[in-house]
């Protein structure tokens, strides 16, 4: 069988994309997820863009153990060094640089000449080599690159050391059918081509960005590098779900090609990643839409209940969604809803089994049956909980709404300790609530970029899950609320991004004073 590498850039590529901003603790979830799922490469972040990247980088180099861990770089000596330092203690560290190939990219982007392009490749590629064997360089936009000269550009890469090329269609602009010619002329026309492994990276512009990355395999690229939920610039890269189980499900037409995805994690995956970044899954996407594996219309139904190979080629079981409904309730003891967990593909500590359990026990005195949805909700709050140390916690609320009267909302919070309670009109009750806190917390200047509200499973009784986008100063703040009653979701995922927003302008401050001092000091 031969292996095609999983690349993913979900952290990288991915958390480009506007909206798509994660913090350390939110991109080390994600790093886990990808290590469940054994992607072969983690592309951690791009080291010298910010600290934060580089913090990021290093520290997903530290923890995860079972995967490559690349860190992107340009092609100059500074941006290699640091992607270096980045990830020097991964278990298999790679450097990911890369220079842009195109007429339009050399000439007005890089105003570089054609041969300096070429040396700047070959220099630099030797360069990141003098770090580490592991090397990968990229021809950006080499779907618009002249051909002659991107045989030329691949040659000197694999010269000076290259041990993987990949071919990116950066602005989505190739079809399946000529990325299978590139990457198979490529292969056959550069010499030393056959001693490194082909990558491609698409992106989604017209669409078509699985079928030119399987086009690209079908022409020998050994690697695809992709993104969980297809997140990514503009309209996204390719996604790690669709291409995995396109390749999964057609083992006609990718014979002897297979790829090491443990794909009854993508579901879990692919919700990890929706719940901590908000950016919402279209309903119809495949794979992961909440509407992948619904059979609406009556000749389906009928169908599929005559035998599900009618009109479906894939299982929800394949991609992780249990279908085994047991149900759980009040009367289920620790070692069944354990059992359940794992089930659902979950090893949790016992610090975070006990926890879990505990709100699987309250949610069981508010709801008359607990889904495997609830539970996963449950565990996926439970694993980005993120709160603020020293923040505000909700004590108890109360709402007077009707639909003749203005909305009141009493809330009382709690921060170290001190009880803090205040009262305020709003249209609506949890216009009224944001009120009350605003009112308690005064969060500074902000825009207030997403509220979003769903329910966990069906039912009246359901779970509502809450997603709040704040944003100040370019930075963005989310926050998030577990609950059967949408009001006390809607206030804990409130309270939730404005301690984290509070905390950001506490670290302000305190750098501001410190360089103040220093500088007077001096
Ligand atoms: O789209 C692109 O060209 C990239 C490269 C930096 C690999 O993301
Ligand atoms: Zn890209």
């Amino acid at each position: 069988m031969s292996i095609i590498k999983i690349f993913d850039t979900t952290l990288r590529d991915g958390e480009q994309a506007p909206g798509c901003s994660m913090n350390l603790k939110e991109k080390l979830e994600v790093a886990r997820c990808l290590e469940r799922l054994r992607v072969d490469v983690i592309e951690a972040g791009f080291a010298i863009s910010s600290p934060g990247d580089f913090e990021s980088v290093s520290t997903i180099a530290r923890e995860v153990k079972e995967c490559t861990v690349a860190s992107l770089a340009r092609a100059t000596e500074k941006d290699i060094d640091c992607a270096w330092e980045a990830v020097k203690h991964a278990a298999d560290p790679r450097i990911h640089l890369f220079l842009a190939t195109s007429p339009v990219h050399m000439q007005y982007k890089l105003r570089m000449s054609p041969q300096q392009v070429l040396e700047q490749v070959e220099y630099m590629t030797a360069y990141a080599k003098k770090y580490v064997s592991n090397v990968e360089f990229s021809a950006e936009d080499a779907t618009r690159s002249d051909a002659d000269f991107l045989c030329k550009v691949v040659e000197r890469a694999i010269r000076a050391g290259a041990t993987v090329i990949n071919i990116p269609d950066t602005v989505g602009y190739t079809t399946p059918a000529e990325m299978q010619h590139l990457i198979s002329m490529l292969i056959g026309c550069v010499p030393g081509a056959d001693k490194v492994e082909f990558s491609v990276h698409c992106h989604n512009d017209l669409g078509m960005a699985v079928a030119n990355s399987l086009g690209g395999v079908m022409g020998g690229a050994r690697q695809i590098e992709c993104t969980i939920n297809g997140l990514g610039e503009r309209a996204g890269n390719t996604s790690m779900e669709e291409v995995v189980m396109a390749m999964r499900t057609r083992p006609d037409l990718y014979a002897g090609i297979g790829t090491r995805i443990d794909t009854t994690q993508i579901s879990r995956a692919s919700k990890t990643v929706y719940n901590l970044i908000g950016q919402p899954v279209p309903l119809n996407k495949p794979i992961v839409g909440r509407n992948a594996f619904l059979h609406e219309s009556g000749i389906h139904q009928h169908g599929v209940l005559a035998n599900k190979k009618t009109y479906e080629i894939l299982t929800p079981e394949a991609i992780g969604i249990a279908t085994n409904n047991i149900v759980l309730g009040k009367h289920s003891g620790k070692h069944a809803f354990e059992e359940r967990l794992q089930d659902l593909g979950y090893n949790l500590s016992k610090e975070e089994l006990q926890s879990c359990f505990e709100e699987f026990k309250d949610l069981c005195d508010k709801k008359k049956t607990v889904t495997d949805a609830d539970i996963m909700a449950i565990v996926r709050h439970l694993a980005v909980a993120d709160e603020v140390e020293n923040g505000y916690a909700l004590d108890w609320f109360a709402v007077h709404a009707s639909n003749f009267t203005t909305a009141t909302c009493t809330v009382c919070l709690l921060k170290e300790d001190v009880k803090y309670e205040d009262v305020s009109l709003g249209d609506g009750p949890i216009d009224a609530a944001f009120n009350a806190i605003d009112r308690i917390i005064k969060p500074v200047e902000h825009s207030f970029d997403l509220y979003r509200i769903e329910s966990v499973s069906s039912g009246k009784d359901t779970l509502g899950e809450v997603h709040i986008k704040l944003s100040a100063n370019g930075r963005s703040f989310s926050g998030r609320g577990l609950s059967t009653d949408i009001i006390e979701a809607s206030i804990l995922a409130y309270i939730g991004a404005c301690n984290k927003l509070g905390a950001w302008v506490e670290r302000r401050e305190k750098a501001a004073l410190a360089a103040k001092t220093e500088t007077k000091e001096a």
